[in-house]
């Protein structure tokens, strides 16, 4: 396993998100090999929100990014990213800002996606008066019943609106098949193909009523290593990989090294079995249940007792030495996305275990 001791450690104030290169670089490295290069991989940043991070996976040759805010469409733009995907409805005021994007950055092939007629007349209306012209993915609701328009027919008109609104281009199909992600393998290949096929059949729907589909994007961490092997699918688009958390790491085989870590140290420890990490809900994703947390060197069997926003509170398997106010430990979340939200930086860990620099999560927020 990743020797995740920092051999300056106690050089950081904690609690802190660590974010250990080598392991980043690993995990690009790994996915690349997974895909036989990053020609059909979309990564979406949501995962680390940092231009410090996509500019690694620019310099590995990764040239499409998919996001979820403007704001981290902004940061990619703002660093020479040319081929950018918001996975995410537009509407109300934020129109606004995606159109602004589009003047400021015009020769960024710009995308949003979209699942309602009044959406996309609404884009439509800006776009035409502001005098651009912005591409639009019609998003399939293959199963996760998050968003998205129903397959066939129903997409099929929404294409046909797009390809006819001024200001907008018809791009594509776009999934995202979060509902994949059973235990068992053989589970998970099965459900990620059933998805997979109801996008492919309305592709070619769309196809057969004359309008050119140029690609279709698909799939999160748990889907994409089978979606990307079926024909009509153009690109995946998983975004955990990059930092990898317990909560995929416990449920899939995967060649992902977790690559950020919360240093956190014991504050408090009155009674014997009792022990308060520095590391509360302002430290460790907000919205997971318990474990939130794989603690390293202590046992998987520890109780989470309390959790208030500083203050994390476990209770120690009997037998457990009593760790002593100062210790240290590294936490590995179970959901790193929203882990890294709650940053303004991360430490930086380089290849020889030293904490050299910090980096901004510039693109945290909306
Ligand atoms: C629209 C969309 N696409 C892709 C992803 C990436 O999925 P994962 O976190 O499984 O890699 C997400 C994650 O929430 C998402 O919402």
């Amino acid at each position: 396993m990743f020797d995740y001791r920092v051999k300056n450690a106690e050089e950081i104030p904690t609690p802190a998100l660590l974010v250990y290169k080598a392991a980043v670089a690993h995990n690009i490295r790994a996915i690349g090999d997974m895909m036989g290069g990053y020609a059909r991989l979309r990564p979406h940043i949501k995962t680390h929100k940092m231009s410090q991070i996509a500019r690694m996976e620019m310099d590995e040759g990764i040239d499409k990014f998919k996001c979820a805010t403007p704001k981290e469409a902004a940061m990619l733009a703002a660093i020479g990213a040319t081929d950018v995907l918001i996975s995410y409805h537009i509407v109300g005021a934020n129109i606004g800002r995606v159109v602004d994007l589009k003047r400021l950055y015009p020769d960024v092939d710009l995308k949003v996606i979209a699942d309602d007629g009044d959406a996309i007349q609404a884009l439509s209306d800006a776009c035409t008066s502001a005098g651009v012209s912005l591409g639009v993915m019609v998003d399939v609701n293959t199963g996760m019943d998050r968003t998205g328009a129903l397959p066939g027919a129903p997409s099929l008109a929404l294409a046909q609106q797009i390809a006819q609104s001024s200001g907008l281009c018809f791009v594509g199909l776009h999934v995202y098949d979060g509902h994949v992600g059973d235990f068992d393998a053989d589970m998970r290949q099965k459900t990620a193909f059933e998805s997979i096929e109801r996008a492919v059949e309305t592709r070619c729907l769309i196809e057969q009523s004359g309008i050119e589909v140029e690609k279709l994007v698909a799939s999160g961490s748990p889907g994409f290593e089978h979606t990307q092997r079926v024909d009509g699918v153009d690109e995946v688009s998983p975004g955990t990989w990059i930092f990898w958390d317990t909560g995929y790491g416990d449920k899939l085989e995967s060649p992902f090294e977790w690559a950020a870590l919360i240093l956190s140290s014991v504050i408090s420890t009155t009674r014997a079995d009792l022990v308060t990490l520095d590391a509360g809900s302002k430290s460790v994703a907000p919205d997971t249940p318990v474990p939130h947390f794989r603690a390293l060197g202590l046992s998987d069997e520890i109780a989470f007792v309390r959790r208030n926003e500083e203050h994390q509170l476990l209770q120690l398997p009997e037998g457990t030495p009593r760790p002593r106010v100062g210790d240290q430990f590294y936490l590995v979340p179970r959901h790193v996305c929203t882990t890294v939200n709650l940053w303004d930086e991360v430490c930086v860990i380089d290849e020889d275990g030293m904490f050299v620099e910090t980096w901004a999560v510039d693109a945290r927020g909306h």
